[in-house]
């Protein structure tokens, strides 16, 4: 795992966005999974900004979000429908036929899943999947204890995820979802390419556990220990607990100019 330490948030992303532009200008029909949450929002603003102003193309892309609460209709403005819409889809040109967000409303929920599955692989295959981390350790939205194999399926959220998700919902705890479709651990795992941004002091003991400790179920973020291509950028205090930090420095300003990241 690479780890990337920025100064801030606001760098961290920057750096997030010239690494998915510089993604969608070497493969204009790539696959890309996006995340939801707050940690990915300046990513988006900033590729948003590139779109406007540096017409990065993005009429080619394919995208799969991670997942979506079960129950909320893609109106709600809390649904991750709603979400992508707002931040990130009414400001690029994703064509909205290649958008594809797990449907929380299906009357079916694990034909649903099965259905997500077969249309990542009929597009052939997430090239590079953008993820944030919960403070326990979740990505997607499989909470620890999920299965390091598992598929696209139902979970059910922890308290603890949703009361940190309840600053969403005005702070009201009660109207958070219970339950959510996300892509299992393995289908991250099977993207060829994975991308995850941790920011701010909460994060710290979950990304030094996903990075350093032993992969565990208990902390999916983990499992990416296993995955040949993964770039994880975070800003100082999201670091703090990283033992080797000092290394990771270290790479990132000696890296090979080829190796470089730039727009
Ligand atoms: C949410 C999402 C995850 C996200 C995580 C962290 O519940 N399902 O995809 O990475 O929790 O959220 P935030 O970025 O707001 O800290």
């Amino acid at each position: 795992m690479e780890i990337i330490i920025q100064p801030t948030p606001e760098a961290g992303s920057i750096i997030a966005a010239q690494i998915i532009a510089k993604f969608v200008r070497t493969k204009p029909d790539c696959v890309l999974g996006l995340a939801t949450g707050s940690t990915p929002l300046a990513t988006y603003r900033e590729l948003a900004r590139m779109h406007r102003e540096e017409g990065l193309d993005f009429s080619k892309v394919t995208t799969f979000n991670l997942d979506e609460y079960v129950g909320l209709p893609p109106e709600h403005s809390q649904s991750y429908h709603a979400f992508m819409d707002e931040h990130f889809f009414r400001h690029v040109n994703v064509p909205r036929a290649h958008i594809h967000i797990p449907d929380g409303m299906a009357c079916d929920v694990p034909a649903e899943c099965a259905r997500y599955e077969a249309a990542i692989i009929a597009a052939g295959g997430i090239d590079l999947q953008l993820l944030g981390i919960g403070t326990d350790g979740h990505i997607g939205f499989n909470e620890p204890s999920s299965s390091l194999a598992s598929r696209t399926r139902i979970k059910t959220l922890t308290q603890r995820t949703r009361a940190d998700n309840a600053r969403f919902f005005g702070g009201d705890l009660a109207q958070v979802p219970f339950h959510c479709i996300t892509m299992g651990v393995g289908t991250i795992m099977a993207s060829r390419e994975v991308l995850m941004l941790a920011f701010g002091k909460n994060k710290a003991t979950a990304v030094a556990a996903a990075a350093e400790g032993p992969i565990t179920a208990m902390n999916p973020a983990s499992a990416l220990q296993m995955h040949p291509v993964v770039k994880c950028i975070v800003d100082e205090p999201a670091a703090e607990k990283l033992t080797r930090r000092e290394y990771y420095r270290w790479v990132y300003q000696n890296k090979p100019i080829w190796q470089q990241i730039s727009g």
